[in-house]
């Protein structure tokens, strides 16, 4: 094929690519649009701790679910009703969660949104995977996780103009009702978007092929992934999908510890990408920076600068993926990951303790830390955070994929909850202990990555084996 034609079909499946990866930006901000709601929304309806966590983190159990049954509604109906039906959860959870009675119906709409974004969180990558050649399908992947930090600042900043105007997240606004129900409402926006552009995407081929609709799968590799051989590459993906054989979850099944190998090492990748405690600086930095000494507005302003850094670092990764490798790059990261979050505890060490239960860092320490957190978000948002999308989305053979992928994110939800609901209680007895625990499960994420990881960088989709 000429470079005029390559660049033609690069062009196009960049695009494509995009529109996939936009679900990746609702689900950046539909985890982080909470934040800035949490406190105005406990004080309308009057909320104990509990229920106000349990208000934050229950999208993230409805992630769980979305993410389980993704792969075999995937597998049925096909890659794009799965985003289709994503953006409809969106939509109507943001709508319902901003014109919510009572704490228990924006329970339901936000366990709704979280179903979406966990659907999204396993559509996007393999679709991104499936339509992708396979010299630039790191790159495109990462578009996912771009979409992810680029939806979590557009929540900190909606959320910041919105107050910004009104007065605060409790105040009224528009049509007089309260500005924290507008953080959920604008999520409608970027929701009508994502639905509207996927109804415009082609079908995966991998998929078309799996369906034994052949002509459209020519068309879509043709006109999409650039193969300079369609009827070979046809045979290939039906070879690899073993289509006599029908399938079923049991395919996900190995000899020993129940899953096969390959759906292992997908589930602590994700495990792993969690227990290292990125989302603990996403969800909770207010409190992080308020004890380096900040007011609640630097705060805030620090919250922006860190969400901007995993912009630009993401942009690093894009650039790096393909040419580098997964391998190396994850193995970077925990290094640069154990150090900063190993030093984030050694700081906390010399921190003080108020009567109120509040921590303080004085003097050196505080810079050091503040210095150290960026660095561990520099550290995974060059490496841990694209690279477990991009493999998960390819590192599967084509028969297993989207239930494989399924099963692992899924896991990778409750590893998220699990972090996340713990941390106030675990900083209530110790940062160090905090940090210290996440900066250990960096250096095992180390040795893993080391022993149990194969890179994928150029390899066909078609010859990933399940072992
Ligand atoms: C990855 C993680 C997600 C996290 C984000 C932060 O996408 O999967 O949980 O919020 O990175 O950059």
């Amino acid at each position: 094929m000429t470079d005029a034609g390559l660049s033609r079909i690069s062009g196009r499946v960049i695009g494509i690519a995009i529109a996939a990866a936009l679900g990746g930006f609702l689900f950046g901000y539909d985890t982080s649009v909470i934040n800035g709601a949490v406190d105005a929304l406990a004080a309308d309806f009057d909320l104990g701790a509990g229920l106000k966590g349990f208000s934050v983190s229950i999208a993230l159990l409805g992630a769980a679910l979305g993410a389980w049954f993704a792969g075999s509604i995937a597998n049925r109906w096909g890659r794009v009703p799965v985003m289709l039906l994503a953006a409809v959860l969106f939509f109507v959870s943001s709508i319902l969660s901003g014109l919510a009675f009572s704490v228990w119906d924006l329970m339901i709409w936000r366990a709704v949104g979280g179903i979406g974004v966990g659907a999204a969180s396993v559509i996007a990558p393999a679709y991104i995977a499936e339509v992708s050649p396979a010299r630039i399908r790191g790159r495109l992947g990462s578009l996912q996780q771009l979409a992810i930090v680029l939806g979590i600042f557009a929540a900190l900043l909606t959320n910041a103009l919105l107050a910004a105007t009104s007065g605060g997240a409790a105040e009224t606004f528009w049509l007089g009702i309260e500005t924290w129900r507008w953080m959920f409402i604008a999520e409608a926006v970027p929701a009508v978007v994502y639905g509207v552009m996927s109804l415009r995407l082609p079908e995966s081929p991998r998929y078309l092929v799996r369906k034994g609709d052949y002509d459209k799968a020519s068309q879509v590799l043709l006109d999409f992934s650039g193969e300079p051989d369609v009827n070979l590459k046809i045979q290939q993906i039906k070879d690899s999908l073993n289509l006599e054989k029908r399938e079923s979850m049991a395919d996900l099944l190995g000899p020993a510890l129940g899953l096969k190998p390959i759906v292992w090492v997908g589930v602590l990748l994700s495990v792993f990408q969690q227990f290292v405690g990125i989302n603990v600086i996403f969800y909770y930095s207010t409190t992080l920076w308020r004890s380096v000494g900040f007011d609640e507005n630097s705060a805030l302003l620090t919250s922006v600068i860190t969400s901007v850094t995993n912009i630009v670092v993401t942009i690093v990764a894009i650039l790096l993926v393909d040419r580098v490798g997964r391998k190396a790059l994850l193995l970077a990261g925990s290094v640069l990951m154990t150090i900063s979050l190993g030093v984030m505890a050694l700081a906390f060490s010399f921190a003080t303790t108020a009567a109120d239960g509040s921590v303080a860092l004085e003097g050196a320490w505080s810079i050091i830390a503040l210095i150290a957190a960026n660095l561990f978000v520099v550290g995974f948002g060059t490496t841990w955070g694209p690279v477990v999308w991009v493999l998960l989305g390819e590192m599967f053979p084509n028969r297993i994929r989207a239930s494989a992928l399924a099963v692992a994110a899924a896991a990778q939800w409750v590893a998220n909850f699990a972090i996340s609901t713990t941390f106030p209680w675990l900083s209530g007895i110790s940062l160090t202990l905090a940090y210290g625990l996440y900066a250990a499960f960096s250096a095992l994420s180390f040795f893993f990555v080391w022993r149990r990881v194969r890179e994928t960088k150029g390899m066909e989709l078609e010859s990933m084996d399940d072992r």
